[in-house]
């Protein structure tokens, strides 16, 4: 399979022949400097890593030394910087212009982990597709995602870049993402390259410390970390970015195992792998390499092709002359980025992305905003609602509290891109246009959860006048994001004293929890009456919200990702295996256990083993009902699916949200299983009284892992089948069979 997903494949024969001809021709005609300056990727504007001094970056473009940047910070640059190149440089090499496109351009939509909260795969398609127009219109080429990291640690920041912890969840979103920023054509005037990262593992970094050590099993690697990989590639993304963290000890740039025999090998990458920043000076670093030079050798050895930003590339001609790498090595890394260029049509017109006109006109339209605004409500996750005290009444007199009921800058999250501030409508902005009782905003706090004079004092006051409470709480959004790791999953400062202190006036409290990760809240949940994750929703994060707490939209969100109850239980997370002594179902637990309860099980004295939330859980303001299911055939060979019948039906005189859940377990394989995985999911919106039947296939496939025997295989057996509205809400279950 090695080569077979090329960057060209999806281009038309007589382009693509013209490319082949013309990166053949380059490549007889380059010296070996000018080669490695099309590995090199410079840094043109801001620093997204550690300080790394570039140099003088006009010179070396205009030299031909350098083949790509990052971060040029304006449609004005990158004319200049591509007018340098194509002008000056030696052969006029166009450059590819690459930039952190996460969650928007301009237009901000939720962070990636609320993104996954929507449980929707077209809607996240949607907002890349919008994110792509606008970056591309702005001379943008390339972008540095999706992040298809897996992860069951909120301790560490990047989670809010991620799709959470489950492969298939995080393989559906991998696809959208692909499909979305790179469309059909790359060389579109409204699509990116996409670049999948970071491979490999790098969501599993020891105590959620981000760049630290990461040590997971080959079984691990293939079930957990991989999978989103191979949907990226088998959905053609051109591009790969190595991660930071070790493999075996072994700096994932710089693994020949990784990059040559998995990625290439296994999952069929044909397209360009990028370092992260630094990446490849860092393997020396790591002690895995003995200097600047040997980390070259290793990284190109290991199959990687582009630096970025270390400069480690200098010795690359030497190693070549020396006779210590193979000029051939560094031929096939240059023609993947030659290729790239090719594909994105920079052969034909190196400026074809820098239109002044459109960079204005393509962004932050009306289409865009009302998808932002759809995917904001589409995030939110309703945790809690006793008493349906949500949807709040426009006649209730409302205590808005809180420091994130108008925080701009705060509901872009991290990886901004050009998201604006002054873009953003904040809940307090869509309220006061809405609302037709009394609305009182006090601020309380910082978004810290620093005191300011006064503050509790005016919150309990406006609170003592109120109906309602709605409080606003959460983390800073800088908290989150890379190099924005936590001990503790609290909330800062004085927000859950404020909160408490709220609890105890007369009205209700309703709280709005923005965040970057599951925050451990337990005292949070128990105080307030009503509990949305609004995760940071973005530029639409005010009238999105407002649209799930006013009930016109019921609350779209489902947990992509388990809530712990504290820091103490991570890693928890729903697709576990069972262990040789998993806690009785049937017995009583309690904490601490009494004395004639079982302790020699795998639990904690102090907490359960359940989450405060599980994977997949998120209310309703409507009554759906599971009434019915049927599953057929009862036994599948490879090759076959098992189709899954399910009708929900919409109990309420109000709209309804079902996010229909399908999960099977292995019973018995030839190494254990996980006591549930998600296989499938639809959601579906209910009008009043609807009741419908939702279909959903489980893939013999689907039921593939890494087996005793060291292949990706499904083995036959019984599998047991369950559907229902999160991982610990199973309304139906059976089995089927999977035959030989
Ligand atoms: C980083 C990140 C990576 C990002 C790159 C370029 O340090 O780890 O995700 O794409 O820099 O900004």
């Amino acid at each position: 399979m090695n080569g077979s997903s090329r960057i060209l494949d999806n281009v038309d024969r007589e382009r693509r022949d013209a490319v082949e001809e013309r990166v053949e021709e380059l490549l007889a005609d380059m010296t070996l400097e000018q080669k490695a300056g099309q590995l090199t990727q410079f840094s043109a504007g801001f620093l997204t890593g550690t300080d790394i001094e570039s140099g003088n970056v006009e010179d070396a473009v205009a030299a031909g030394l350098v083949g790509s940047l990052l971060n040029v910070e304006s449609l004005a640059d990158a004319r200049e910087f591509q007018e340098l190149a194509v002008e000056e440089s030696p052969h006029g090499i166009p450059l590819v212009l690459a930039l952190d496109v996460i969650h928007g351009y301009r237009t901000t939509f939720p962070a990636p982990i609320g993104e996954a909260a929507t449980w929707d795969p077209d809607l996240v398609e949607r907002s890349s597709a919008i994110a792509a127009t606008e970056a591309a219109a702005n001379g943008v080429h390339w972008t540095f995602a999706p992040d298809v990291d897996v992860t069951r640690d909120p301790r560490w920041g990047r989670v809010m870049e991620t799709s959470g912890e489950d492969p298939t969840l995080a393989s559906a979103f991998a696809r959208a993402r692909v499909r979305g920023f790179q469309g059909d054509d790359l060389a579109g005037e409204e699509t990116l390259a996409a670049c999948a990262k970071h491979y490999v593992g790098y969501g599993a970094s020891e105590g959620g410390r981000d760049y630290n050590t990461v040590n997971v099993s080959e079984t691990n690697l293939r079930e957990q970390h991989l999978p989103p990989f191979a949907a990226a590639v088998d959905e053609g993304v051109a591009t790969v970015m190595n991660a930071f963290n070790v493999h075996e000890r072994i700096p994932a740039s710089g693994s020949e195992y990784l990059v040559d025999e998995v990625l290439k090998g296994d999952l069929g990458f044909g397209g360009l792998l990028v370092s992260d920043w630094n990446s490849f000076g860092e393997i020396a670093v790591h002690g895995a390499a003995d200097g600047e030079r040997e980390a070259a050798k290793a990284a190109i050895t290991a199959g990687s092709h582009v630096d970025m930003v270390s400069g480690v590339y200098d010795h690359l001609p030497d190693l070549v002359r020396e006779g210590e790498v193979d000029e051939a090595t560094v031929d096939e890394a240059v023609r993947r980025v030659l290729e790239l260029k090719g594909a994105l049509g920079l052969f034909e017109d190196p400026y074809r992305y820098f239109d002044e006109e459109r960079a204005e006109s393509a962004v932050l339209t009306d289409g865009a905003r009302e998808t932002a605004r759809e995917s904001a409500r589409e995030s939110a996750v309703l945790l809690e609602n006793d008493e349906g005290l949500l949807p709040l009444s426009p006649d209730d007199d409302v205590a808005l509290v809180g420091p994130y009921a108008d925080e701009p800058a705060h509901m872009l999250s991290s990886w901004t891109a050009e998201g604006r501030p002054d873009d953003v409508t904040t809940l307090r902005a869509a309220m006061a246009d809405r609302h037709e009782g009394d609305l009182t905003h006090v601020r309380a706090c910082d978004p810290d959860g620093t005191p300011v004079d006064g503050g509790r004092e005016a919150a309990l006051d406006a609170a003592a006048d109120a109906d309602v409470v709605l409080v606003t709480v959460g983390e800073p959004r800088r908290w989150g994001g890379e190099a924005a790791s936590r001990a503790h999953l609290d909330l800062p400062g004085e927000q859950g004293d404020l909160v408490a202190a709220l609890a105890e006036a007369d009205a209700p409290v309703a709280c709005a929890l923005f965040s970057s990760r599951p925050l451990a809240v337990p005292d949070l949940a128990d105080s307030v009456a009503a509990l949305l994750e609004a995760w940071f929703p973005g530029t639409e994060a005010g009238p999105g919200v407002a649209d799930v707490l006013y009930g016109d939209s019921d609350p779209g969100g489902r947990l992509p990702v388990s809530v712990p109850r504290t820091e103490g239980q991570v890693p928890v997370y729903y697709n576990h295996l069972n262990t040789g002594r998993p806690v009785p179902e049937e017995e009583e637990h309690h904490y601490p256990p009494t004395e004639d309860e079982t302790v020699f099980c795998s639990r904690y004295l102090d907490v359960p083993n359940e989450p405060l939330y599980p994977f997949g859980y998120g209310r309703s303001y409507a009554d759906v009902e599971y009434v019915d299911w049927a599953f057929g055939p009862e036994t599948v060979a490879d090759g076959e699916s098992v189709t899954v019948e399910v009708t929900v039906e919409n109990g309420s005189d109000r709209p309804a949200t079902e996010v229909v859940q399908v999960y099977t377990r292995d019973r018995v394989g030839s190494r254990a299983r996980p006591v549930k995985e998600l296989a499938a999911f639809e959601k579906v919106h209910l009008g009043p009284g609807e009741r419908r039947a939702v279909t959903a296939e489980v893939d013999a496939e689907d039921l593939a892992f890494w087996t005793a025997d060291e292949e990706w295989a499904a083995e036959p057996g019984t599998f047991d089948l369950m559907v229902g509205r999160s991982s610990a809400d199973i309304a139906f279950s059976g089995a089927f069979e999977l035959v030989e």
